[in-house]
């Protein structure tokens, strides 16, 4: 390693993250590799001496020990950080914590010393929202990226340039709309949250809208407008309907457009935005819907 000058060091990790690897989550490698064929020899030996005693049964328990100790190889997180909760427990424990916080401000902090989340371990920080919380419209999409998770904001990368584009449209930006993520860490290389971890994470961004108060909610992809608006529909049928949310206080407008990465992927999606951001528009103009409040 110390053959290598800060320029070669600098190259190396421009290669990695061209290659896709972008998350430390260890501070020593760990050969995954050489852990699952320890693992088998383990198991096939074991095999072999349940075997020769004629009891099969041997083969279970004797192939675990090859493993080494789940400490080495779990993810270390920056600081040191707790051992993962069991999910019911963890979900409880998040929707207590989402209760308790009385503003913005709160349930940031109590988010920020929240454990319960695998999520946190790999993640650079929390992002947790951009924007202003007094807007009349909120804006929430599935999870950051390598961007986000970098900045600290929501929305800042490729897609946040589009999601821009999107506000400006209908004469908004980040002053006058209040934009935030339903998982506020990073998922290590982008991949999909687990249920789990959207459930963990569903009882904050709750407590995070009914704060916020807006008037008309967005669900940007359908990851967000399945969790938020608990559907299973996908966001081909689910955009542009404006639907009600119950934010616990009172029921708001809420639509579903499609994600901007999505639109980054696939332009022609671009013209049933296009719609959606006009439908955005006149609830705007109407008030939302507000009932009950
Ligand atoms: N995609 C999201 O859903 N959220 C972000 O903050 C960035 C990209």
């Amino acid at each position: 390693m110390t053959d290598f000058s800060p320029d070669d060091l600098a190259d190396l990790l421009a290669f990695h993250l061209e290659a896709g690897v972008d998350v430390a989550i260890g501070e020593e490698p760990v050969d995954r590799f050489a852990e699952s064929a320890a693992a088998a020899r383990a198991r096939a030996a074991a095999f072999a001496a349940g075997g020769e005693r004629g009891n099969g049964a041997a083969a279970r328990p004797s192939a675990q020990p090859a493993r080494p100790a789940p400490r080495a190889a779990a993810p270390v997180a920056p600081g040191g950080m707790m051992a993962a909760q069991p999910p019911d427990v963890a979900e409880m424990a998040a929707r207590e914590a989402a209760r308790s916080a009385e503003n913005l401000e709160a349930l940031r902090t109590i988010l920020e010393g929240f454990d319960g989340c695998p999520l946190k371990r790999t993640a650079t920080r929390l992002v947790f929202a951009d924007g202003n919380p007094q807007a009349r419209i909120m804006f929430v999409g599935e999870a950051p990226g390598r961007d986000e998770d970098v900045q600290g904001l929501p929305f800042v990368g490729r897609s946040g340039r589009l999601l821009d584009l999107m506000l400006a449209a209908i004469g908004l930006d980040r002053t006058s709309a209040y934009i935030a993520n339903v998982i506020p860490w990073r998922p290590p290389g982008n991949r999909t949250p687990t249920p789990q971890e959207t459930a963990i994470c569903l009882p904050f961004i709750r407590r995070q809208i009914e704060l916020a108060d807006p008037d008309i909610l967005v669900c940007l992809g359908g990851p967000s407008a399945q969790t938020l608006l608990g559907t299973k529909e996908g966001i081909t049928k689910l955009r542009g309907q404006v639907v009600s949310y119950e934010t616990g206080q009172r029921t708001i407008a809420a639509l579903a457009t499609f994600h901007p990465a999505y639109l980054l992927r696939t332009p022609l999606g671009k013209r049933l935005v296009w719609r959606d951001l006009l439908a955005i528009e006149a609830l705007l103009a109407k008030g939302g819907h507000r009932e009950g409040g």
